[in-house]
């Protein structure tokens, strides 16, 4: 069923639980989350990244995940991930998406605020969620220090001050995860994420999240994660299936044949993903 991400994610803040958010671009990939899901018993949110939305175009991704979602045994939500501006945003909102991300991490506090309450007002209004970005979570190939990095750390009482005048639904905050894949392991402030969730008490998102030990993932769900954002396993799971099958199978040129196993590969991926967060048998 076709649900908000707000519905989704504030029964995974009460219970104390992460909902996985992958990222769509085919019906390919649509099709092995929807399956993972089911299989799982566990509500899902199929987000779009900006990537996504140039590859495949808002109508297309739109409709496949709102087909997907209305005929799904479990709850979905249509994501925009990364929204870039208030344009963007209203445009998903009018092909039927029922969460949508306005990431202003890139202006000053001020400035966030304002574009992301400017959302906010509308997206409510029409009851669309929304998920904002405070700090920066840059990406894995970004060159930069250890002290670099963490200047961009969420600070808490900035998350504070946010969340009570942006009445945002979910917040997407920098605690030390990156995207992309990571050379070393991330090093990630537990502490951080502590304080931002006893200081603001709504679901929180951690982006980047590919690659991060599940150990870590654990300890990030105990302490209040509870959107997890997972582009890049999906993509190693999907083209080392496709390169195998290839490299097997050299003379078969039927698209389905070499996609099958992709879309195998990456179901199971997603099916650790969902017992890992804890949303398995929460749908
Ligand atoms: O924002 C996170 C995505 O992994 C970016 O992917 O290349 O589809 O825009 P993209
Ligand atoms: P990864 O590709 O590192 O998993 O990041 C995904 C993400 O954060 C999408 O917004
Ligand atoms: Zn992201």
């Amino acid at each position: 069923m076709l649900v908000t991400g707000k519905e989704i994610l504030q029964d995974a803040h009460k219970n104390n639980y992460a909902v996985g958010a992958f990222n769509v671009n085919n019906m390919e990939i649509v099709q092995a989350i929807i399956e993972a899901a089911e299989e799982t018993n566990s509500p899902v949110i199929l987000q779009a990244s900006q990537g996504g939305l140039k590859y495949a175009g808002v109508e297309y991704i739109a409709e496949l995940g709102k087909l997907a979602a209305r005929n799904a045994k479990v709850p979905v939500a249509v994501h925009l991930d990364h929204g870039t501006d208030f344009d963007q945003v209203m445009l998903c909102i009018r092909h039927g998406f029922t969460s949508v991300m306005i990431d202003g991490s890139r202006f000053d506090l001020e400035k966030n605020i304002e574009v992301t309450k400017k959302v906010i007002e509308v997206a409510h209004a029409v009851g669309v969620s929304v998920e904002a970005e405070l700090g920066k979570i840059g990406g894995t190939e970004d060159d930069i220090t250890v002290d670099e990095r963490e200047a961009t750390f969420t600070d808490p009482e900035e998350a504070k001050r946010f969340v009570d005048e942006t009445n945002v639904d979910y917040l997407a905050i920098a605690v030390g995860t990156a995207h992309g894949p990571y050379k070393g392991e991330p090093k990630i402030d537990f502490d951080r994420i502590k304080a931002i969730k006893e200081i603001t008490n709504i679901p929180l998102v951690l982006h980047g999240s590919s690659g991060v030990p599940a150990d870590s993932i654990k300890e990030a769900v105990s302490l209040g994660i509870n959107k997890i954002n997972i582009d890049t396993d999906l993509r190693i799971a999907f083209s080392n299936a496709v390169k195998e099958f290839i490299k097997e199978n050299p003379e078969n040129i039927d698209p389905r044949k070499i996609l099958g196993p992709a879309k195998e590969a990456m179901k199971e991926a997603i099916i650790e993903k969902m017992q890992l967060f804890g949303s398995a048998g929460r749908a």
